[in-house]
């Protein structure tokens, strides 16, 4: 059920030409990503849906962890991106990432010229077969990967910081081991994400295991 899925999603969501678009392989994670990592190797998921895909980074890690794991990736790919990633600039994570301020202004102006989209595409070059891209804004566009029959094994959820991706995601795929980012963000607000995780996690039976920015829900 699931492969003919991946199958229509793959057609359905062609990739950008990458001809000649460079890559960056930036991430904003935040640490304890091997809890992902160890779900991947030992659990084997064969079908994984990551939501809020950047410029691939995480996508690229899941991946190369698993010749057989097949990944759905939703994000809009949206051209605010670009403002985002000239902000970065001179701040800490780009600078750990980049220590040169000449490689980071290349980091910005390379996403501008070339686009959000493409160039996370090319930094996932080689796994055409393995990745498919879902321009769409999370949940919205989730019951129409559902409605392909696609089901997944693992989620990974990394983008707006809200309940509803969270909410959807179990009751679209009630089985799903769900996963995601941003467990330490952001302590002057409160931790947002680790409420809207611990809340759902109490309403429905779960127990959380999070380290750093990452948190996985297991089932009681
Ligand atoms: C922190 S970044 C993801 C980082 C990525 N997982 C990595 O580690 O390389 C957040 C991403 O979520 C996307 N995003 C935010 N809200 C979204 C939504 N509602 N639907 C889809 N994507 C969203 C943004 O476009 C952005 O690319």
């Amino acid at each position: 059920m699931t492969l003919p899925a991946f199958e229509i999603l793959h057609n359905d969501n062609p990739w950008p030409d990458t001809e000649g678009v460079t890559a960056w392989d930036f991430t904003l994670g935040g640490g304890g990503r091997h809890l992902i990592d160890a779900i991947i190797t030992q659990d084997k998921p064969r079908y994984m849906l990551e939501i809020g895909c950047f410029l691939g980074a995480s996508a690229k890690r899941w991946l190369s962890l698993d010749p057989n794991l097949k990944l759905i990736g939703v994000d809009s790919w949206s051209n605010w991106l670009v403002a985002q990633c000239r902000k970065y600039v001179g701040r800490p994570g780009l600078t750990r990432a980049y220590p040169d301020i000449k490689v980071q202004q290349r980091f910005a102006a390379d996403v501008e010229r070339q686009g959000p989209f493409p160039t996370a595409m090319a930094n996932l070059r080689g796994f055409e077969d393995r990745f498919v891209p879902v321009r769409g804004t999370s949940p919205d566009c989730l019951p129409t990967i559902k409605a392909t029959g696609f089901t997944p094994d693992l989620i990974y959820i990394d983008a707006g910081k809200k309940a509803d991706d969270l909410n959807v995601c179990h009751q679209l795929w009630p089985n799903a081991c769900i996963t995601g980012d941003d467990w330490h963000w952001n302590r002057t607000k409160g931790y947002p994400m680790r409420k809207i995780v611990t809340n759902f996690a109490e309403q429905y039976g779960f127990h959380v295991t999070a380290e750093h920015a990452t948190w996985v829900l297991n089932r009681n």
